[in-house]
């Protein structure tokens, strides 16, 4: 069976059994993405297409790889991030023959040597969360581009990455924006990013998060998400915000809102989600409360100003498993989650399966579109096409036993009167 002899990075191969029973557990709540799996089995839309993915390694991706894999594809995947690995999941990878270079908590060095490995099997599609594959590719492995036909890209800071490039003209083969489908944001930023980055911080704190102060970074799908999640545990939510139209919408949503520097002096829990740098700066680290904890939901580990929280700080202790306490010279101890990585991934297991089925539903539709009409496509970053983000709420509403009224013929006629103004 294993087609990857020597082709894989994994921690311990033994795992595997544990992986394999995790990975069938989420596809029972994956019945979207079943469906597209069951039609690539018969249709071989992938027969001999080699797949690099960049993704987070977890027991969903790896539904959304064997179904890849059962559509003809060769796929090779790594981490999109050094601490969402989920270190049973790649060694089942690799016993169903996928190439797998993921190891959770593997430092700097190893993560890009493991982008590197990917890149060697010489993709037709890359697969991204985050832009790392595809910006490694275009800076250095340029010898690869004649053989990409395309891509996807899962995430909010991975299609603004992609989109400076192909504004400057750099990018050189056509990208679909998964986050940009209905289907993909509006339930796995929100809903998932909602409930998983709550999970991340009660696996790895078990602290009581009712009456106390929770200041959310960003509102943003992710941040909408968060914020009513810690409302629903009892939380007294603080929205911080730089876009005024965010911030009305946070406060009409029933959130206080004040700027960073206040909320800091009242926050005990502050969590970013804001996909820029520094949300939690110098400044803000000096006025925090004795006790306060720190959390990153955002793809990037560059929310916290984590080098001035070293600076600031006298001592660093681990308390448990990703929670580590910096002291400072006034006494007061801050908490740092996950070491400022993405705190859903890195503390729990990231989104649940039921969100992740619609987000890699569109990941393997537009994989399979992106492929169809590549050579109609530019170095651009398109939608997902509406008709599949659409198929795809669609086959979601009917998975769970959901039915919806359609327009009478005579109301379609009416509509599209109105529609053309006659
Ligand atoms: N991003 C957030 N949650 C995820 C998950 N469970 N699997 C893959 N990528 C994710």
């Amino acid at each position: 069976m294993t087609t990857t002899e020597n082709r894989y990075d994994v921690k311990d191969l033994a795992q595997a059994r544990a992986g394999h029973d995790r990975i069938a557990w989420a596809e029972r709540d994956m019945p979207v993405l079943r469906q597209v799996r069951e039609r690539f089995e018969k249709e071989r839309p992938f027969e001999g297409v080699r797949f690099a993915a960049c993704l987070h390694v977890t027991t969903e991706t790896a539904n959304l790889l064997l179904a890849l894999q059962a559509g003809g594809a060769e796929v090779a995947v790594c981490a999109s991030n050094p601490l969402s690995t989920q270190d049973d999941v790649a060694a089942a990878l690799v016993e169903s023959g996928i190439a797998a270079y993921a190891v959770k908590g593997e430092d700097a060095d190893r993560y890009y040597s493991h982008i590197e490995s990917v890149l060697a099997t010489r993709p037709n599609i890359t697969m991204d969360d985050g832009a790392d594959l595809v910006s490694t590719l275009h800076l250095k492995h340029t010898e690869l581009l004649p053989e990409v036909a395309g891509g996807t890209e899962e995430t909010t800071t991975g299609v603004n990455r992609l989109k400076v490039m192909a504004a400057e003209g750099e990018l050189k083969f056509p990208i679909v924006a998964v986050n940009e489908a209905h289907t993909k944001h509006m339930f796995d930023n929100r809903y998932g990013t909602g409930q998983s980055t709550l999970d991340g911080i009660l696996r790895a704190t078990n602290r009581l998060l009712a009456g106390r102060t929770f200041v959310v970074a960003g509102y943003g799908w992710c941040g909408k998400g968060i914020a009513s999640r810690a409302r629903g545990l009892g939380s007294q939510v603080v929205v911080t915000e730089i876009d005024p139209v965010r911030a009305l919408e946070a406060v009409m949503d029933g959130f206080r809102v004040m700027p960073m520097s206040e909320a800091a002096r009242i926050a005990d829990v502050i969590v970013t989600v804001t996909g820029g740098l520094h949300a939690i700066g110098a400044d803000t680290i000096a006025n925090l409360k004795d006790g306060a904890m720190l959390a990153n939901s955002g793809h990037f580990n560059d929310e916290i100003d984590i080098p001035a929280l070293e600076r600031l700080s006298t001592a660093k202790r681990t308390l448990r498993p990703f929670v580590d306490e910096y002291e400072f010279a006034d006494g007061r101890k801050v908490i740092l989650i996950a070491e400022g990585r993405l705190v859903n991934l890195g503390a729990a297991e990231g989104h649940p399966a039921s969100v992740m089925d619609m987000s890699f539903a569109n990941q393997a539709l537009s994989a399979e579109w992106v492929l169809k009409n590549h050579r109609d496509l530019r170095g651009q970053v398109y939608d997902v096409p509406s008709e599949i983000d659409r198929d795809v709420a669609r086959l979601k509403l009917e998975s769970l036993g959901v039915r919806i009224d359609a327009l009478s013929s005579s109301q379609q006629a009416y509509a599209s009167e109105w529609r053309s103004g006659t």
